[in-house]
């Protein structure tokens, strides 16, 4: 696993790489799991990996099967979806972070807002969650996004800095700076998502630059990114990256996305 790098200075954040990762959410068996990440490795090139830091995140169980893949033949990063706050303990059904570091996780994805609306992920817990991921010495990726009605009320900015607050406040500036924040709009996420115009999400990415950026590894954007709006979406101000569901799914959507960031990051 490549050490964890503390937060950029401004020079330093010319020469960072854009995150480019895919969430598989419940999807894909060990065998497409495998197939998937062999696809991948064969197909990434070098040029790619100079301005690109790839990432998947599959379900726990496909986990350990992709980091094997992976593992010595390519500098992806491999995650895992969600992670218990304790370490060990009598919590049936429940993974902690060692375990899925065990498994080869380097990356724990915290607060989807699936896992806010369906099983109860609250900002407390994303905060311990958080504090559990740097306590094991991994990345955590802070997902966070507002509702549509919250949208419609023009307080989109003020929701997520909220939810970003509540979770990273307590940290110190070296531990913030591993942090990953995905900036995933609740009504922008999934088949009943619809794409976001860049427009639309400018106020959002302003009020979360001047708050953060420089200060994390890298604010992403996630929601219905697609290979058409990926490029206009990675020259939004502050956008360090994408995080991606459904187009990444088919590991040559997620091909072509790492070559469009690698030709906006050369623009
Ligand atoms: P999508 O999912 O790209 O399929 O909209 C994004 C996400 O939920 O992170």
């Amino acid at each position: 696993m490549p050490p964890l790098e503390s937060s950029a200075t401004t020079e330093e954040s010319a020469t960072k790489p854009l995150w480019i990762g895919t969430s598989w959410k419940m999807n894909k068996l060990g065998s497409d799991a495998r197939a998937w990440a062999n696809t991948l490795t064969e197909n990434l090139t070098d040029d790619v990996l100079s301005q690109v830091q790839p990432f998947v995140i599959p379900s726990f169980t496909a986990i350990s099967p992709v980091a094997q893949v992976l593992d010595g033949r390519s500098p992806v990063l491999v995650g895992a979806q969600n992670a218990h706050w304790e370490d060990s303990g009598a919590w049936t059904g429940e993974i902690s972070v060692p375990q899925v570091k065990d498994a080869g996780a380097s990356i724990v994805e915290i607060g989807h807002s699936e896992r806010r609306t369906h099983f109860g992920e609250t900002i407390e817990t994303t905060r311990r969650k958080v504090e559990a991921t740097i306590r094991c010495g991994m990345r955590p990726l802070l997902c966070i996004g507002e509702p549509a009605d919250t949208k419609a009320a023009g307080q989109s900015a003020e929701y997520i800095l909220e939810q970003a607050h509540g979770a990273l406040d307590g940290l110190d500036e070296s531990d913030l700076g591993k942090v990953l924040i995905a900036y995933e709009p609740m009504w922008a996420i999934g088949d009943a998502g619809r794409p976001p115009r860049t427009e639309e999400l400018v106020e959002s990415f302003a009020a979360l630059g001047d708050e953060y950026d420089h200060r994390v590894e890298a604010l992403l954007y996630g929601g219905s990114v697609t290979v058409d709006n990926a490029a206009q979406l990675l020259s939004i101000d502050h956008v360090g990256g994408l995080f991606v569901g459904r187009t990444a799914w088919d590991v040559h959507g997620y091909l072509e996305l790492l070559r469009i960031a690698e030709a906006h990051r050369r623009s």
